[in-house]
C-alpha cells in the first residue's frame, strides 16, 4: 500500500483527495497545513478523522515514510517543497497546476527530481476529463482530418457555485506568488493544456495577447492568439486563440467554480464543439442543445459522449488513479515536469506580449530571459481592490433579482455540503 501524504489542505485539496480515497493500492496517512483548522475541518469532511496532521510539511515528510505527496499549496511554494520532498526519498512527488510561479523554479524542480530519480508529475486535470478524453479518441481517429484552429472560451459567470474561502485570492493576486494572474496563469494552465494536447502539439510558435483589468482584480476579459510551428513547410498554417470573458452577472449553476468552457476545433475535413467542463452536469448539460461532443462532417452532424459522466470530479479522480498506477509501474506521470514547464512558458507569454504590445515568440520566454529581466511578469499597475468590491456587489445584484424572477437554485452553496 502507497503511503500518501498531502501538502496544503485548501479548496482544491476536497477534490484531489478523491482519487486517494477510493484506491486499494494507496492511502493517505498524513497532511500538512499551516492552519490546523482548515487541515482538521478537511479530515472531518473526508470521514478521516484519525488521519495525522503536521504543521510542518517537513516534519511530515521527515517522519513518516512516504511513497506519495501532493503539493497543493501556493505556486511559489511548489518548488521548495517539491525538492524537499525528492531529498527527502519520497518516489512520487505530485504539483497541483502551474508547476510554479517562474520558469527559474520549474527547471529546478525538474533537475533535482532527476537527480534524485523521483517522479515528479504536474496535476493538470482537464486532460483526464472524460469528455475531452472522448473527443481526443475521435481527434486522433481522424474525425475531422488534420486540425487547423483551435479555440476556446472561458466564461466567468456569477454561479452560484462551490464555496471558495477568500484568503485563496490573496496570493493568487500577487504576481511573485501566483506568477502571473488567476485567469490566464492560474486556470490558463488548464486551457493551454488542452491547445496542445487535442491539437497534438508540444508548444506553440508566437502569442499576441489583449488583456484588460476591468475589475482590477481579474486579468479578464482577455483575448489571446497564437500560432502552432509547422512541421513541415507544406503544411497549411494553424492557429489558436483562447478568451477570458468576465460575466458576473451570468446566472449559472456550478457544483465547483463559477467558470464554464466552451471549445471549437476545425479541420480539413469536419468542425469539432467540446460544450463545457468544470461546471458540465448543470441544467445547460441536461437540454439537447448541448451534447458533450459535436461532430460536422461530409454533410452530417454527429454527436458523441452523451453516455460519459459530466461532472469535473472525474477529472480528479482519473488523474489521481493514473499517478497511483505510474508510481505502481515505473511509468510517466500525465504531465511530466518537462511539459509542466512548457505550460507555464505558455501561460506567461500572453502577459509579456501586453506588456510590450508585440508577439512573443516561444523561445524568449526562458529562465536565462528571468534572469535578466527580460519576460518578467509585471504586476498589473493600479490594482486598488476596488474592482473586487464592484465584482461581487454585482454579482450578489444580479443574482438576488434572479431569485426574484423565479430562478431554482438560490444559493451560493456546494452542493455536496447539503
Ligand atoms: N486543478 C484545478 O482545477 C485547481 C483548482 C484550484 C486550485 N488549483 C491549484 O491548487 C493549488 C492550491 O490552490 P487552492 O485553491 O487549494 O489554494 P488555497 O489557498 O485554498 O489552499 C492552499 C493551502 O495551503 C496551505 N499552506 C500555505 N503555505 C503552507 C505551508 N508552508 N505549509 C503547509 N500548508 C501551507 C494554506 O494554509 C492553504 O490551506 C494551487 O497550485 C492552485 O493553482 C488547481
Amino acid at each position: 500500500m502507497l503511503k500518501v501524504g498531502i501538502i496544503g489542505t485548501g479548496d482544491i485539496a476536497n477534490l484531489n483527495v478523491l482519487g486517494y480515497l477510493r484506491s486499494q493500492d494507496a492511502e493517505l496517512v498524513a497532511v500538512s497545513d499551516h492552519d490546523i483548522k482548515t487541515a482538521g475541518q478537511k479530515l472531518e469532511r473526508w470521514g478521516l478523522r484519525t488521519t495525522k496532521i503536521y504543521l510542518d510539511y517537513k516534519e511530515m515528510v521527515d517522519r513518516e515514510d512516504l511513497d506519495i505527496v501532493e503539493i497543493l499549496t501556493p505556486h511559489h511554494l511548489h518548488g521548495p517543497m517539491a525538492e524537499y520532498c525528492a531529498k527527502a526519498g519520497v518516489s512520487g512527488v505530485s504539483v497541483q497546476k502551474p508547476m510554479a510561479h517562474t520558469i527559474t523554479a520549474c527547471e529546478s524542480m525538474i533537475r533535482v527530481c532527476k537527480d534524485e530519480g523521483v517522479t515528479l508529475k504536474l496535476y493538470e486535470n482537464f486532460r483526464f476529463y472524460p469528455v475531452y478524453l472522448k473527443a481526443k479518441e475521435l481527434l486522433d481517429n481522424g474525425a475531422i482530418g488534420e486540425l487547423l484552429n483551435f479555440r476556446i472560451n472561458t466564461v466567468k459567470t456569477g454561479g452560484p457555485s462551490m464555496r471558495v474561502d477568500l484568503t485563496s485570492f490573496d496570493w493568487r493576486l500577487k504576481v511573485d506568488m501566483c506568477g502571473g494572474g488567476p485567469g490566464i496563469y492560474d486556470d490558463g494552465i488548464h486551457k493551454f493544456s488542452m491547445a496542445l494536447w487535442l491539437m497534438e502539439q508540444e508548444r506553440v510558435e508566437k502569442v499576441y495577447s489583449w488583456i484588460d483589468y476591468f475589475t482590477n482584480t481579474y486579468d479578464m476579459p482577455s483575448i489571446i492568439f497564437w500560432t502552432y510551428p509547422n512541421k513541415n513547410d507544406n503544411d497549411p498554417p494553424k492557429f489558436g486563440s483562447m478568451q477570458f470573458t468576465l460575466a458576473p452577472n451570468l446566472y449559472y449553476p456550478s457544483n465547483y467554480y463559477d467558470c464554464d468552457e466552451y471549445i471549437e476545433i476545425s479541420g480539413t475535413k469536419g468542425m469539432m464543439w467540446i460544450n463545457q467542463c468544470t461546471s458540465g452536469g448543470n441544467f445547460i448539460s441536461k437540454t439537447p442543445q448541448y451534447p458533450p461532443v459535436v461532430v460536422y462532417r461530409d454533410g452530417e452532424v454527429k454527436v458523441y459522449g452523451e453516455d460519459l459522466p459530466r461532472d469535473w470530479r472525474y477529472s480528479f479522480i482519473n488523474s489521481t488513479e493514473h499517478f497511483i498506477d505510474a508510481i505502481k509501474k515505473g511509468t510517466d506521470p500525465i504531465y511530466t515536469g518537462e511539459q509542466g514547464r512548457n505550460l507555464c512558458v505558455f501561460a506567461k507569454m500572453p502577459y509579456i506580449s501586453q506588456q510590450r504590445k508585440e508577439d512573443v515568440n516561444w523561445n524568449e520566454v526562458t529562465s536565462g530571459g528571468e534572469k535578466e529581466g527580460s519576460c518578467i511578469v509585471e504586476a498589473p499597475k493600479d490594482l486598488d481592490g476596488t474592482g473586487m468590491f464592484k465584482y461581487y456587489k454585482r454579482s450578489r445584484k444580479d443574482l438576488k433579482e434572479g431569485i426574484r424572477k423565479g430562478l431554482k437554485i438560490k444559493e451560493f452553496a456546494y452542493q455536496y455540503e447539503h
